[in-house]
């Protein structure tokens, strides 16, 4: 299953679609300048919203996702002693490359990821009522690292309203 997964990943990783949606820049531009200006004003208005999410985010959200997820998502403030236990270090490097690569938490909301804002807060919204993150290996190694029903209840409705929110702007469009 692990096995699979990295391959498809190396796969995909060479592939020249994912090279182009790294970041293209000339292709981007293009893309810019052909948009009309209906549509400009539809990213004026959503990028509005990204804001105003962003803004809840950094007061409810960032400081219980710098806890329990920056280690991965983000860059750590300090990796634990086992850290330099032999095998630990490879492991913790491997998850922490894999997690940033299914979303960077490093520029706050939008993160930086393959799916757009609106999946990634389902994601989000989905482990805060099912759990999943951190994985279990974590946990297992950091008990403080599980989230608790507070914070839990916290990323719930923090997902929910951004969620609803992005949802009724593109209804307008
Ligand atoms: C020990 C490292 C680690 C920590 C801590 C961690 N994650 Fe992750 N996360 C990963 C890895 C590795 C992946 C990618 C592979 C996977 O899904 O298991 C991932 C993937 C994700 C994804 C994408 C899932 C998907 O469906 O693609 C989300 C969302 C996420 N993490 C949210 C969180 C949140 C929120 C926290 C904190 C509560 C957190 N993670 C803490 C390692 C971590």
């Amino acid at each position: 299953m692990k096995t699979n997964k990295k391959t498809v990943f190396l796969l995909l990783a060479f592939s020249p679609a994912i090279v182009f949606g790294h970041g293209d820049e000339t292709h981007e531009e293009k893309v810019k300048t052909t948009k009309s200006v209906v549509q400009k004003s539809v990213n004026t208005t959503q990028s509005a919203l990204y804001e105003e999410i962003n803004k809840s985010y950094l007061k409810n959200i960032k400081p219980i996702f710098e806890k329990k997820c920056f280690d991965c998502h983000a860059d750590p403030e300090n990796t634990p002693w086992y850290y330099t236990l032999p095998g630990i270090k490879q492991m913790m490097n491997y998850d922490m490359r894999e997690a940033k690569e299914h979303m960077d938490m490093r520029k706050d909301f939008p993160f930086i990821s393959h799916e757009s804002p609106l999946n990634d807060l389902k994601s989000i919204q989905k482990i805060g009522m099912e759990g999943g993150m951190p994985p279990l290996r974590y946990i297992l190694g950091h008990w403080d690292s599980r989230l608790t029903d507070a914070e839990k209840k916290e990323i719930i409705s923090w997902s929910t309203r951004s969620i609803k929110l992005l949802k009724s702007e593109k209804k307008h469009k």
